[in-house]
């Protein structure tokens, strides 16, 4: 399942953390050093900002994170922009709108009934309008009502920008809720694929990996694209979907942190036979405001993720991430 030139690299590379030296390695094009495990933004810097802001993306490029990660949903009229909900209420003003009262409207999230403003039910125009929150009260609320919503060329554009200037900052989007928006008539993948062959990140030396939840989705994509696919696994899919037949269409697993923490044979069985069957291991979500399975510190917990040998984290804190990794690799 190697891809083309700079993402299949960026995997090899990735993968190559797993040898006991533990070095980073050249890309055996001669140009760069990858590190040896990939500290993804997720949702920008947003332990710090409030998230999916170009604010936020730009605040953990500033930190040195190899990857930015935007969620992706789209709007009414066929844009993809940046927002881990359909819904609007929690990451932005949308509620103290009085124009758009009318469009609160009650429709399923996960099986249940929500009453909430939706973004497909918006314009990219009128979505361009709202100003985003800090949805963790736990979080600063210094920054609210101040950042726009991105669209998906527009975080592409940072990108770009981010390479030509030497730094090398890869992009992660998660495509959501896909089955979703293609029942209502919006095409996601062709918009994600369209959007990222425009902006000709090959060309400037881009690592890309593309997530989902959805295997069908992945599979579609895989039919399409050379970009490496990773399939996201929460606890309620990750016995379902095994290694073996992840690896027929994609590159890599993201799996929820508990899911390969508890895993029956431990964390170092779940990474190797994710690694036996040729796939990369990114777990999500890492974060120094809440850490999970009864670690001490952030610091404990991430250190024992890379010690595990995983091939990147998902983090909400990525200059406290990178710290923890240290160095360049
Ligand atoms: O994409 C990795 C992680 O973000 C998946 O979970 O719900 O935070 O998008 P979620
Ligand atoms: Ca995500």
């Amino acid at each position: 399942m190697w891809r083309n030139l700079w993402t299949m690299t960026g995997v090899v590379m990735a993968l190559s953390a797993c040898s006991p030296s533990g070095e980073s390695q050249t890309d055996p094009a001669g140009a760069t050093e990858l590190p040896k495990t990939l500290i993804i933004a997720h949702r920008g810097a947003s332990g710090l900002y409030p998230e999916h802001t170009l604010e936020a993306y730009s605040a953990a490029i500033d930190m040195g994170a190899d990857f930015i990660e935007p969620d992706l949903v789209m709007t009414r009229d066929g844009v993809l922009v940046a927002r881990h909900e359909r819904y609007l209420s929690e990451t932005t003003d949308v509620a103290n709108r009085s124009e758009f009262l009318d469009r609160r409207t009650i429709k399923e999230i996960g099986g249940s009934p929500r009453e909430d403003w939706y973004v497909e039910d918006f314009t990219l125009t009128e979505l361009k309008s709202l100003r985003a929150r800090q949805p963790r009260q736990s979080r600063d609320q210094g920054f609210n009502d101040q950042f726009s919503i991105p669209t998906f060329t527009e975080i592409l554009g940072l990108v770009a920008i981010t390479n030509q200037s030497g730094q090398r900052l890869g992009v992660y989007p998660e495509l959501k809720s896909p089955a979703y928006f293609a029942s209502i008539g919006l095409d996601m993948e062709s918009a994600l694929l369209d959007a990222l062959m425009t902006a000709e990140l090959d060309g400037l030396g881009a690592p890309v990996f593309i997530q989902c939840f959805d295997p069908a989705t992945l599979r579609s994509l895989n039919e399409k694209t050379d970009w490496p696919l990773v399939q996201l696994l929460p606890a309620t899919t990750a016995e379902r979907l095994t290694p073996d037949t992840i690896s027929t269409y994609a590159d890599g697993i993201g799996p929820w942190k508990q899911v390969m923490m508890r895993f029956d044979g431990g964390p170092e069985r779940y990474l190797a036979l994710a690694h036996e069957a040729g796939l990369v291991v990114h777990p999500y979500t890492y974060r120094a405001d809440d850490v999970a399975g009864g670690y001490e510190s952030f610091d404990a917990e991430l250190s024992t993720a890379f010690t595990l040998g995983v091939d990147g984290v998902f983090t909400d804190h990525p200059g406290q991430a990178l710290a923890i990794r240290g160095g360049s690799d």
